[in-house]
This record gives structure tokens, sequence and C-alpha cells, in this order.
């Protein structure tokens, strides 16, 4: 099997090189710098090189502020460069396997959100990794959509992940109190990637830690099993002014990965005791 990755040098990228090594999968890394999603022309040239039979399609801005300010870009690497690599792997037969997000929804569901719950995205970044979703969906038959939320492990860009990393913590930091998602450890995440593209069980899927929670409570965790000293303050979301609005309520439902695979995904606050312990042990 061969495996073409965009923006491999990401959070999840990264992960997923790891894993596929340690598989001994043979696999292409591509990044910005080797492979602009958002040059059709290039792109194309590059994965019919290669010919791969799998395109993990990880590359997007996933800063969710970066998409407001510059909605243009945010289009074009989420929903056009998405558009591109769809064509390509519908003319070679690859499987394809885009990462979605929890904001495709708008937050204002009492309870977590299944596969089938009808997206409506409220900021740049939803939308535009919706459009990714939906040129996939029409254009590919041998497609998995991962929607996934609030990443962390050892390279997430995260602000309370990037905390739990530092080497000199800080006396106090914010929190975001209000807002409430899942968690999803990257780690628990490449390996699901790697069973579903291995699988013919095409479609969407949710894939995250269980349980739920703000950024408050996963660093007040994160303080008691490190025993840190630092104060953990509660700020809601208004207070920071971000250029985007954030859904308030947007936990992800796991039901056809554990339904298909027959698998549970672990909590997060298990996930997060296995990432500090990985930390200290270095
Ligand atoms: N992080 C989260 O909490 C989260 C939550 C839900 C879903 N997701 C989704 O999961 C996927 C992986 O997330 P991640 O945290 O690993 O993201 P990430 O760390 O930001 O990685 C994305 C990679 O794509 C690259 N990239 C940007 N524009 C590109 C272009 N035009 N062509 C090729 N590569 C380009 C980025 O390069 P630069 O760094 O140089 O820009 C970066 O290396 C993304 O699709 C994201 O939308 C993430």
């Amino acid at each position: 099997m061969k495996v073409l990755i965009t923006g491999a040098h990401g959070a999840l990228g990264r992960e997923m090189q790891d894993l596929l090594r340690k598989e001994k999968v043979n696999f292409l890394p591509t990044d910005l710098n080797q492979l602009d999603v958002t040059d059709f022309k290039k792109t194309n040239e590059v994965v019919l090189k290669y010919h791969p039979d799998v395109i993990l399609h990880f590359a997007a801005i996933s800063d969710v502020d970066t998409c407001e300010e510059n909605c243009e870009m945010a289009f074009s690497v989420n929903a056009s460069g998405s558009l591109g690599l769809a064509i390509i792997a519908k003319k070679i037969g690859a499987k394809i396997l885009y990462t979605g997000t929890n904001f495709v929804f708008d937050g204002n569901s009492e309870a977590p959100y299944f596969e089938y719950s009808e997206p409506n995205p409220i900021n740049e970044y939803g939308r535009t990794k919706l459009l990714g979703e939906q040129y996939i969906r029409e254009i590919c038959d041998h497609y998995f959509i991962v929607r996934t939320s609030w990443l962390f492990g050892k390279n997430s860009k995260n602000f309370i992940p990037k905390f739990v990393l530092s080497e000199h913590k800080p006396q106090s930091i914010d929190a975001i109190c209000d807002l409430f998602a899942s968690f999803t450890y990257i780690p628990d995440l490449a390996e699901t990637i790697f069973l579903l593209m291995k699988s013919e069980n095409y479609g969407i899927f949710h894939i995250v830690n269980r349980g739920i929670g703000s950024w408050l409570d996963f660093a007040l965790k994160a303080k008691g099993l490190m025993k840190l000293k630092t104060e953990i303050r509660p700020i809601k979301v208004e207070e920071l002014h971000l250029r985007a609005r954030r859904p308030r309520f947007t936990p992800l439902a796991s039901k056809n990965f554990e339904f298909l695979f027959d698998k549970n995904m672990r909590t997060w606050e298990s996930a997060l005791s296995e990432f500090i312990k990985s930390i200290s042990s270095k």
C-alpha cells in the first residue's frame, strides 16, 4: 500500500508519519513546500507520479481566527484544495481520507452531534471545511470524512496543550470556561485513521475521545495530574475578543466508528494521563 499525506508537517501529519513508519507502510509526506494543495497543476503532477492507493488529506488552514481574517486563503486551501484532491483521487482510483471538524456545527444543540446531524457553520473555518467535505462526498466514492475536535498531543498548536508541554510553566494562565466540545489525543486519532484507511467502510466518522469538557476542565485536570502550581483562571470567550465566533457546544458522538469497528474510544481524561506520562518519561 502507498500513502500520500498532505499537511504532513502539521500536528496530525507528524504523528501519522511516525505510525506509518512503525507499521512499515510506504508513504510520501508532503507539506506546503513540496505540494501546495491550492496549485492544482502541481498537485496533479505530484500525485499522479507517486500514484498512491490512499491520500490522507490533512492540509488546512486550521487556525480559526486566521480563516476569519483571510477568508480567501481559507477558501482556497480548505475548500478548493480539497476539490482538487477529490478530482485527482477519483481519477487514479485512490481512497481519500479528509479531516473535518466539529466547527461545521452551530453549537446550539443540547446534545452531542452525530454523523448525520445537520451542519450549520458559524465561522469561515467551519464554512470552508464543510465545503471541503461536500466536494469530496460529491466527487469520490471511496472517501472517509473524519470529523475531529480539539486535538492534543506532542505537536499540538492548541493553547492549553502547549501549556502542558511547556518546560517553564507560567504563574497563571487563562482557560476558556464557556465553550464545550470533545478532546482528541492525536495518537488515538492516528491509530483510528490507520484502521479506517485499510478498510472499505466509507463515509463520515466522528473520531474523538469520549467525554465532554471545556479547556478550563482540561487545564485543571492536567494541573492535578502534573501537580502544578500554576493558577488556572477561568475566562469567558467574549473577554478574549477573538476575531471568529466560536460555537458554544460542539461535542461529537462517535457512532459510526464504534458500530462498524466494534471499538470504543477511551475517555479524554485517560488519554490526557497517558500524554502527561509520555512527556514526563522524556
Ligand atoms: N487542531 C485541531 O484541534 C483540529 C480540530 C478539528 C479538525 N482539525 C483538522 O485536522 C487536520 C489536521 O490538523 P492539525 O492540527 O494537524 O493542523 P496543522 O498542524 O495546522 O497542520 C496543517 C498543515 O497543513 C499545511 N498547509 C497549510 N496550507 C497548505 C497548503 N496550501 N498546501 C499544503 N499544506 C498546507 C500547514 O502548513 P503551515 O503550518 O506552514 O501553514 C500545516 O503543516 C486539519 O485538516 C484540521 O482542519 C484540527
